[in-house]
């Protein structure tokens, strides 16, 4: 195929080059943005008076139906055109003639990428929120069912004070929250209109670019031409906004391994969501939380892939940008799967209450309760604390939990020490008790849902603004 950029050169690419350099089996995935650039630009063109209304429909036109090939699978992709912007200018022109070679007047590759790319990450950025979304309703709901399930609250993976499960899936919420508003501020970032840049330096055609961003729905122009085909500050946030999602449901994909093994059995992950060994048969194995896990290493991998390619780069367009495509690609197809296969995995996992809650009571995760008891009744916490840990060490010497030892033996360590004492140390009064804002008790629980579907709401609108623009 002869090269759109033929004109300087005598020889042909070296057919190594043309398949190092091309980018077509990874870029073609832009080409509904791609196409969907062209026809603003083609139709602001015309607008302008810089090429015929006449060239214009027939650029539009061609362009359409080079879409409907694409969709019906009509189209061949190739290689020695590099890349997708190249591939269908150079099928616009094969099929409408002097009409399509006038399309790239007045742009580049280089802004014209650039305005693919954004296009593409808003359009993706808005499914994302979607799936987030339902993500987080997910969360919600199977909280509400659990604001009373008791199950030990962990640090340093030592039990250490009883929560709910709700309290746990409330805290995956909260990040989840988190992560919606990072990639809110994606949206921001490539909510930017970067054509008529030019390749670095603007162009001399009168073109308008105010008039593309109104059509394309953008809320701002990039301000200055060699920031606008260099800038890809967009595309790393994205990757850290996945990152710190993948993060996330990788801490989560830990908790369900360990909840899922014989070990804790708080949890059983349906048979569909879970896979068998081909050697043992009685396994019953979490492989869906564990690629997960596994696949955060991935993304991680993508960000600094992108940070390292973006450094030291001098303006303005250099091919190393090219590079900035298959992981944020990836990551994209990595972070959608993860949501929606987790979402529904949690939605059909059982949870074994009766399990959850024996691990919270049969323990001494109620020893804080017991020295705040004396603390009511006047003991400064320190002191309390050591008493407690007494106790603590007299229950274990004799193979007991703190609620088995009996009253008589308490006074011996302090006479502050009262039948009442195996109130507070029941682990469903423990977890009441804690009424703080944002604490586990039944009702902060119900209090934290309400919250939630509040906060859900927002971004639901949020999410129809970014729909509505796209
Ligand atoms: N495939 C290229 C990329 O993704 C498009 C821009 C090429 N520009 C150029 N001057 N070679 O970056």
């Amino acid at each position: 195929m002869t090269k759109l950029w033929g004109g300087r050169f005598s020889k042909n690419t070296n057919e190594m080059v043309d398949a190092f350099n091309a980018s077509i089996e990874f870029d073609k995935r832009l080409y509904r943005e791609d196409i969907r650039g062209s026809i603003s630009h083609a139709a602001m063109l015309a607008k302008c008076g810089i090429i015929s209304e006449k060239d214009a429909e027939e650029i539009i036109s061609g362009l359409e139906k080079i879409l409907d090939d694409i969709e019906n699978g009509n189209f061949t992709f190739d290689e020695s055109l590099e890349d997708i912007h190249m591939n269908i200018e150079a099928r616009l022109t094969e099929r409408i003639g002097a009409a399509g070679a006038r399309l790239h007047t007045a742009r580049s590759r280089n802004d014209q990428v650039a305005l693919d790319m954004h296009m593409y990450i808003k359009r993706e950025v808005a499914e994302i929120a979607d799936l987030l979304i339902h993500f987080e309703e997910a969360l919600l709901s199977v909280a509400g069912k659990h604001t009373r399930t008791l199950v030990p609250g962990y640090t340093h993976l030592q039990r250490a004070q009883p929560v709910t499960y709700a309290h746990y899936l409330l805290a995956y919420f909260g990040m989840m929250k988190r992560d919606f508003y990072r990639l809110s501020g994606v949206w921001d970032g490539a909510d930017i209109m970067p054509l008529g840049a030019g390749a670095l330096a603007g162009t001399t055609f009168p073109i308008d670019r105010f008039e593309v961003a109104k059509k394309l729905n953008f809320a701002k122009v990039y301000g200055n031409s060699m920031d606008a085909v260099s800038d890809r500050d967009y595309i790393a946030d994205f990757l850290y906004f996945a990152s710190v999602l993948m993060m996330h449901l990788s801490k989560l994909s830990e908790e369900i391994c360990l909840w899922s093994s014989s070990e804790f059995c708080f949890i059983e992950l349906d048979d569909a969501f879970a896979t068998g060994s081909s050697m043992m048969p009685q396994k019953k194995n979490p492989d869906i939380a564990e690629l997960v896990r596994g696949k955060t290493g991935r993304i991680y991998g993508h960000l600094q892939a992108m940070l390292v390619t973006l450094k030291g780069l001098p303006l303005a367009y250099n091919k190393d940008l090219q590079e900035d495509k298959e992981g944020l690609f990836d990551a994209i197809d990595t972070v959608k799967f993860s949501l929606a296969v987790y979402r529904e995995m949690l939605l059909s996992m059982t949870v074994n209450t009766e399990k959850m809650a024996q691990a919270a009571v049969k323990d001494f995760s109620n020893a804080t309760d017991l020295a705040d008891y004396l603390v009511r009744k006047g003991v400064p916490f320190r002191e309390a604390h050591e008493i407690v840990g007494k106790c603590v060490a007299h229950a274990i010497g004799q193979g007991k939990f703190l609620s088995e030892i009996p009253i008589k033996e308490y006074k011996g360590m302090s006479d502050l020490f009262e039948e009442d004492l195996l109130e507070a140390l029941k682990s469903e009064n423990c977890v009441a008790a804690r009424r703080t804002y944002g604490g586990p008790a039944a009702e902060e629980n119900e209090k934290q849902i309400a919250e939630g579907a509040a906060e859900i709401s927002q971004q639901a609108e949020l999410l129809a603004c970014w729909q509505e623009k796209l």
